[in-house]
């Protein structure tokens, strides 16, 4: 079977992960290349692993998690299908099998919170791991005073773990904010909606979705 391995090794997908990073600079938007994908593909591993997943699923989720946001290249607002597009197209010539390249095309087509729904564990594993993955190295904008406010509230994030705890049928979102930086208003601005889909996501994945901000158990 194709592994996350062999695609790190492909220069043509490295280069497309920079042109789609490159193209979201340009917009001004927080960091989306190789640094964010490659973690969003080590929290699909530690997720999916924690769940019990097979190797073979392990194995999915890590590629949809490295491969979830090359469809910026065309542009931000249909990322999402355009990257699942690009996927099918790419993991095909690579002969990997139908049914492997289908959950991981959904899983990219559904990842963003403004079109995406949670059909299955593998898209749930995927929108876990990228809504997740706030943290300041993510910021650009080097002046404080130019942040907007995906930049205030990145910069602000000083850690933010996901914990999958299978005895209890929990997985947690734990982040510390510095709230010097950013109130938590702020947060939810941007990320209540991502929050909702972590909720949904987590309950396809059969388990009770928890957020914890700076100690303060908010849901
Ligand atoms: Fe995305
Ligand atoms: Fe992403």
């Amino acid at each position: 079977m194709l592994t996350l391995e062999d695609l790190r090794k492909d220069k043509d997908i490295e280069m497309l992960i920079q042109r789609a990073d490159h193209y979201l600079e340009n917009l001004g938007f927080t960091d989306h290349g190789t640094d964010h994908v490659e973690e969003v593909s080590s929290r699909c591993r530690m997720i999916a692993e924690k769940l019990n997943f097979t190797p073979e699923d392990i194995e999915i989720v890590s590629i949809a998690g490295y491969l979830h946001d090359i469809g910026n290249v065309t542009g931000r607002k249909h990322h999402s299908i355009a990257g699942s597009v690009m996927a099918f197209q790419l993991l095909r010539e690579k002969y990997m099998d139908m049914e492997s390249i289908t959950k991981i095309v959904t899983a990219i087509a559904n990842h963003d919170e403004y079109a995406g729904e949670v059909t299955d564990i593998y898209s749930a594993v995927l929108i876990i791991a990228d809504k997740s993955d706030v943290r300041q190295t993510r910021v650009r904008v080097k002046d404080a005073n130019e942040f907007d406010i995906h930049d205030r509230v990145n910069y602000a994030v000083r850690h933010s773990e996901v914990i999958v705890i299978e005895a209890t049928k929990e997985i947690w979102l734990n982040l510390s904010i510095d709230t010097q930086s950013s109130n938590v208003m702020d947060y939810f601005e941007i990320f209540l909606k991502r929050m909702l889909m972590c909720k949904e996501a987590t309950k396809k994945l059969g388990h009770v979705f928890h957020l914890k901000i700076n100690d303060s158990v908010l849901y």
